[in-house]
């Protein structure tokens, strides 16, 4: 029989929370009811079939806080307590917990209490823990979970309105969000993607342990520091040889990798323009998960020439004997390209080299104009499975994220289309008027 399990989660980017809670579910195989979520609310109850289906869920979920074997809730303490015993399966908990040590916390969500905690912890005897208190390792901690409504915005409030109490099974993954905070990193850029946000796309993209992850826009290494932090082989490209470089032999991307203790996940990163894509068409691309450039810095730029006619002959030109595009000093020309053309090579890429059911995530910016809709790019072997948005002032970015269902599949298809309503550059900077 299935047991009931609340998952306590974080009410920050509600808007990627259940694609993450979806997308672990799936990658483990996990068949979830989720028609009781709701995104205004930080508590999820569901039936599970044992203690490590929810571990194996929750264990690097960032947009949870944890996941506890559920034994009741109410309104207020005494409410708490007789749903508790008032549980079919109130017994058994009673009698596999009995001896075991154990500590009581305390959760806040939005106020907290100025009432007695050891007075709440005795009001529990009923269930008769003959185990002795460990406070710091116990084999079960029971957790009391308090909803409050804030008096105002800057009042929390002091009075629950709702009580849960539970066994806890399994912490989320959250404190990678502290481990890989951009803040500590010692080699990072202008175009580097904040931490939590990035471990919850490689979450999204299923990154999966013994994977190969590749990152074609991968700047200063983010989304290559999740993937490695999931257990993914990392390799990425960039057509800026200084990101690839970085800033030294002690700040580069391999050096994060360092310090993190990650260092054999990663496989490699190399200069190179993703239009020109140089990795062997045999290589298998388990994940693609980028942050394709926006052109908000530099207007996106391919290798080639705007006016090709003005090189003809320029191949034959030598320096010291050597043909010049093949000195090492050599600096290829480059020509501007659309966003549009270079999420259609993206999404071209993706079906052309992920196997089938493996996903590519991506994030797109997009101006927040009223009454224009935002074209998403289509490929007819690929489904989009997701589409997050996290909103700024004028402008959003989403994350789009999209499985391989190969040439079978037939869906909708932009690819070629101009989708962008305007340069995003020059909005950007005229501050979106
Ligand atoms: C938005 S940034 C991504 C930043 C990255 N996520 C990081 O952690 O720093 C986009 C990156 O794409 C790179 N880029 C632009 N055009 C490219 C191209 N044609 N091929 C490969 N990389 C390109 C830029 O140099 C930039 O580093």
């Amino acid at each position: 029989m299935k047991k009931k399990y609340l998952v306590y989660m974080v009410q920050v980017h509600s808007n990627f929370r259940r694609a993450e809670l979806e997308s672990l579910a799936d990658l483990y195989q996990l068949e979830i009811d989720f028609s009781s979520y709701r995104d205004d609310s930080p508590f999820f109850v569901v039936e599970l079939e044992d203690d490590k289906a929810a571990s194996d869920w929750i264990k690097r979920s960032i947009l949870s806080r944890a996941i506890y074997e559920y034994w009741g809730e109410g309104d207020n303490l005494h409410e708490l307590h007789e749903s508790i015993r008032g549980q079919p399966f109130y017994e058994k908990y009673k009698s596999d917990n009995r001896t075991k040590t154990f500590k009581f916390e305390f959760e806040s969500y939005r106020g907290s209490s100025k009432a007695n905690r050891v007075k709440q912890i005795e009001s529990f005897s009923y269930v008769e823990f003959q185990g002795k208190i460990d406070m710091k390792r116990p084999q079960e901690i029971f957790t009391v979970i308090e909803e409050y409504e804030p008096i105002s915005d800057n009042l929390p409030g002091t009075v629950p309105i709702k009580l849960f109490f539970g066994r806890l099974i399994q912490c989320s993954d959250r404190a990678a969000v502290e481990k890989y905070d951009l803040k500590k990193r010692p080699y990072k850029g202008t175009t580097s993607f904040e931490a939590e946000l990035s471990l919850v796309s490689a979450n999204i993209a299923q990154v999966k342990p013994g994977s190969i992850m590749y990152d074609p826009f991968s700047g200063t290494g983010s989304f290559l520091c999740s993937g490695g932090h999931y257990g993914a082989l990392v390799i990425g490209s960039d057509i800026d040889g200084r990101m690839i470089r970085g800033k030294g032999a002690q700040h580069n991307i391999s050096t994060n990798f360092e310090m993190y203790g990650d260092s054999a996940r990663f496989l490699n990163v190399l200069t190179m323009d993703f239009t020109h894509n140089a990795l062997r068409r045999t290589l298998v691309i388990d994940t693609i998960l980028c942050d394709p450039p926006y052109g908000i810095r530099e207007g996106i730029k391919v290798l080639g020439a705007k006016n090709p006619e003005r090189f003809i002959g320029k191949e034959n030109v030598e320096i010291d004997g050597t043909k010049a595009f093949a000195r090492r000093d050599y600096i290829p020309t480059k020509k501007p390209y659309s966003l549009d053309a270079l999420l259609d090579d993206l999404l071209q890429y993706a079906s052309e080299r992920l196997p089938v059911g493996g996903r590519l995530a991506f994030w797109m910016p997009t101006a927040n104009d009223e009454n224009i809709e935002t074209i998403v790019p289509l490929h007819s072997n690929l489904e989009l499975r997701y589409n997050c948005v996290q909103e700024f002032n004028k402008w959003s970015r989403r994350l789009l994220v999209y499985i391989n269902r190969g040439s079978e599949y037939s869906g909708n298809e932009n690819i070629g289309q101009k989708r962008s309503q305007a340069n995003f550059r020059d909005r950007y900077f005229s501050h979106f008027n």
